[in-house]
């Protein structure tokens, strides 16, 4: 029998008594992630139709689906992630890491100079626990999602993008800030209490 560490046992147990993962069954969701989405977008109105929407650390697919079934086959979502994600309609999916200059041409390539309305960002990077190996990881990720959305956002565009609280977040809501007409936290239900992780949402992109 293979053997489990007391932390993947605890995990585990977690996981098959969590609401939202039973919940996600439930709605044919691949990740209980969707229901942080679905309520920030119930509260904050993230999709619009014909929406060009970006989603950076997509696998499995929670958020692009969404995303997807928000736009009703009435815009375009790209999907991006370092492991390999199962096809889902309606979705075009990339595979790569995000900080390789070749993935990111890979992407704006496939946008010909489009430019998109919103890019969703679950990105995080693998947590060591170690937090300042971890909260530098995380703010790296952060500001390449905030170049990235100074290359394709359009005018009133917007970016939601998970963070981990902590060592450069104050200045970075201040870069994004400078950026965007408002920016707000938001700490979805379905995120645990235990996690350092908060959505940042900025809406209103100046170009
Ligand atoms: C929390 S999961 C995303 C869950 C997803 N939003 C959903 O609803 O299914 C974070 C994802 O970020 C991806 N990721 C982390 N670093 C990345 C990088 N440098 N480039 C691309 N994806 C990355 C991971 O592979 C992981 O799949």
């Amino acid at each position: 029998m293979t053997r489990k560490s007391t932390s993947s046992a605890r995990w585990l147990d977690r996981h098959v008594t969590d609401k939202w993962v039973k919940q996600a069954q439930l709605d044919g969701y691949r990740s209980r992630a969707s229901y942080k989405l679905i309520e920030i977008d119930k509260r904050d109105r993230l999709f619009t139709p014909g929406a060009l929407v970006v989603d950076l650390g997509a696998a499995p697919g929670g958020w692009a689906q969404v995303a997807s079934r928000a736009l009703k086959d009435k815009g375009r979502v790209i999907a991006l992630d370092l492991l390999e994600m199962e096809p889902l309609a309606g979705v075009e999916v990339i595979q790569g890491d995000f900080r390789d200059q070749q993935v990111l041409d890979d992407l704006l390539g496939r946008l010909d100079g489009g430019l998109a309305d919103l890019v969703i960002c679950d990105m995080a990077p693998n947590v060591s626990g170690i937090k300042a190996v971890d909260q530098p990881a995380m703010m790296y990720l952060l500001e390449l999602t905030l170049d990235f959305c100074e290359q394709v956002l359009k005018t009133g565009g917007k970016l939601l993008t998970k963070t981990f609280e902590g060592a450069g977040m104050v200045e970075y809501r201040q870069q994004v800030k400078a950026r965007f007409g408002r920016v707000v936290m938001r700490k979805p239900a379905a995120s645990r209490d235990s996690s350092v992780e908060q959505y940042l949402l900025a809406t209103g992109f100046r170009r």
